[in-house]
């Protein structure tokens, strides 16, 4: 389970975030929309512990964000805004220190399931600095995945993808998403009906809708993006 719970977060004087809350069970892909700034990374950054909230409390698998935060990190696999990566490593190397860090079993054969996994065979001889966009995007998500964890935290996992491997990632996540909790964040509203099953979409730091898919789309049988535009013009 993932449980957010009144999470409020300051920036200076800017609430970014405004006592948000929603729980996430296994077998759910939440995905989590709103427009620039809404405060989507920010959510992302907290429930990975990556920086901490203003208020409120976040719990991963029955973790608190604040006592277990070793414990919460193990169970979280995160693609963050911008996918920072070593460039000077190649790839195998790369998802190698991941795999340790991690304490992966079997890591070589780990590491092998991943670039099968995320299509990077052909691109195997460049270290990560040379590859185009879409490939970081894909060692960004076999690092994410390389722990098989139960929650996966994906800010944007499909930006800069080619429509071939679009399918096969969105299949990839799908799959996951079956036994896992997923909250993956995205501009695009056919991903939100190709991948999630739920919805919540965020404006200034407020919920402003968390429902299936299905029944944000019934409610005046208006498409997704005309409900997000309804939902988040100011
Ligand atoms: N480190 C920071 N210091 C100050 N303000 C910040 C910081 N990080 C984010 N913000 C502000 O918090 C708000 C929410 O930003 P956030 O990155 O969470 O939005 P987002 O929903 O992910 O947007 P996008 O769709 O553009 O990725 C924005 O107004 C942003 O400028
Ligand atoms: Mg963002």
């Amino acid at each position: 389970m993932l449980e957010v719970n009144n999470i409020t977060k300051l920036y200076g004087q800017q609430k970014a975030l405004d006592s948000v809350s929603f729980s996430v069970k296994p077998g759910e892909i939440v995905g989590l929309l709103g427009p620039n700034g809404a405060g989507k990374s920010t959510l992302m950054k907290i429930i990975t512990c990556f920086i901490p909230p203003s208020e409120g409390e976040v719990k991963v698998c029955g973790h608190s964000i604040f006592d277990e935060p070793q414990q919460v990190c193990s169970c979280i696999g995160y693609l963050p805004e911008h996918n920072p990566l070593y460039t000077e490593m190649y790839i195998p190397e790369f998802l190698r220190f991941v795999a340790d860090i991690h304490k992966v079993k079997n890591s070589n054969q780990r590491v092998d399931e991943m670039i099968e996994l995320t299509g990077l065979t052909p691109e195997l001889g460049k270290k990560i600095g040379a590859l185009s966009k879409g490939y970081r995007q894909r060692v960004g998500l076999a690092q994410a995945l390389i722990h098989d964890p139960q929650v996966l935290i994906l800010d944007e996992p499909t930006t800069g993808l080619d429509p071939n491997q679009l399918e096969e990632i969105r299949k990839v996540i799908r799959n996951a998403g079956k036994s896992k909790i997923v909250l993956l964040s995205t501009h695009i509203m056919q991903e939100v009906e190709a991948m999630c099953s739920r919805a919540v979409i965020i404006n200034h730091g407020h919920i402003v809708a968390d429902n299936s898919v299905e029944q944000l789309k019934a409610q005046g049988h208006d498409s997704l993006e005309q409900i997000f535009h309804k939902l988040t013009k100011d």
